[in-house]
């Protein structure tokens, strides 16, 4: 099979010739059309995720069709599916064991014409989502839920911010909270993505590249926001709790910008706000998300779609930045 292997630090991955890992009891494999990037690819192959193992097929996203199945797995043979994007969530819901991992590192990920993988993995696809939109859903989806509705637990009515709505997993948490019949604001670097994040439901949003965005945030909502979503840090982190209202949330599953500002505790407790940390989801959670999305047909909005063979350039897309949605590669289709 061709695959996109990963073999060295700061290089693209290149287009190779691998052979598909068996399949054994109770796995299938699929015949992957299509494979979305995370941020965690680009840090992998930046060099800076824990546990990196070189060389790798990575990509934790993906939509395909199952074309051989073990012994205990025969009934999703020919189904069109997404996967569950981790492994060993263990028995507490609160947080993960200490076997979690997620699909693509250490294990071989989507971007490859074949997957095996766990039938335990499998959902059927949405059928109102193309494989390409199907394939931006698992991780930023997954991420997004449980920041906010098990860890922010968002309802209708709510004001909810989300910060950077340029992200995959921000701009599935804007979708979500829209849909949840939230009030929802955002925040980002890009006025035309502000107007797209509007466009998607929001009610309107400030630019975090303006020295005063905090300011302007709490003059467009002034008794704060019940639940905030973020996945930056940095020093924006501080105007992000300030702008929270009594009894808010603050959420963060992410810290691109790095270490937060001191914060003067005297701003949160009497407020008695909270900071909870969240990180990707359980199986379950990832049923419900995905039963959400179907009921309220809601679409992963896709950036960019590139060939399999230009995968590099799609990496190099992603880390500039410039994207409102997920970057995605397609797998070729000829008969298997
Ligand atoms: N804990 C978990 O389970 C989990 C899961 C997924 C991702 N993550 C982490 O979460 C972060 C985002 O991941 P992703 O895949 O959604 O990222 P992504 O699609 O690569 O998005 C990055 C976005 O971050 C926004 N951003 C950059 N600097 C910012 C700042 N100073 N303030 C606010 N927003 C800023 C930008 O938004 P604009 O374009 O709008 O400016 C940019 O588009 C990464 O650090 C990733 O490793 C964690």
């Amino acid at each position: 099979m061709k695959a996109l292997v990963l073999e060295a630090q700061d290089q693209g991955p290149t287009l190779q010739e691998r052979e598909p890992a068996p399949v054994g009891p109770n796995q299938v494999r699929l015949r992957v059309s299509a494979a979305a990037l995370n941020r965690r690819d680009i840090w992998i192959r930046r060099g800076k995720y824990p546990g990196i193992k070189l060389p790798i097929i990575l990509g934790s996203d993906g939509c395909g069709q199952v074309v051989e199945a073990g012994p205990g797995a025969e009934e999703w043979l020919g189904e069109r599916v997404i996967c569950y994007p981790a492994f060993e969530w263990g028995d507490d819901e609160s947080y993960q064991s200490a076997d979690f991992r997620i699909l693509g590192l250490p294990d071989d990920g989507t971007l490859a014409e074949y997957l095996t993988i766990s039938a335990e993995n499998l959902i059927t696809a949405p059928g109102h989502l193309t494989d390409e939109e199907a394939a931006g859903l698992p991780l930023a989806g997954l991420t997004a839920w449980r920041s906010l509705v098990t860890r922010g637990r968002a309802k209708s009515g709510d004001r909810v911010l989300v910060s950077g709505v340029g992200g995959g997993v921000a701009l599935m948490a804007l979708q979500l909270a829209v849909a949840l019949g939230a009030e929802v604001y955002v925040t980002s670097s890009q006025s035309e993505k502000v107007e797209r994040a509007i466009s998607l439901g929001a009610r309107g949003g400030v630019l975090y590249t303006e020295g005063d965005w905090g300011a302007q945030l709490r003059e467009m909502t002034p008794g704060g926001f019940d639940v905030v979503i973020d996945g930056a840090g940095g020093e924006g982190f501080g105007d992000l709790a300030q702008a929270l209202a009594p009894g808010g949330r603050l959420v963060f599953y992410g810290g691109t910008r790095g270490k937060w500002p001191r914060i003067l505790p005297q701003m949160l407790f009497f407020r008695q706000v909270e900071i909870l940390a969240s990180t990707m989801g359980t199986p379950t959670e990832f049923d419900a998300m995905v039963r959400f999305v179907t009921e309220h047909a809601l679409k992963p909005v896709v950036d960019s779609v590139f060939p399999l063979e230009r995968g590099a350039e799609a990496f190099d897309h992603l880390e500039a930045n410039g994207q409102f949605g997920k970057v995605v590669v397609k797998l070729p289709m000829e008969k298997a």
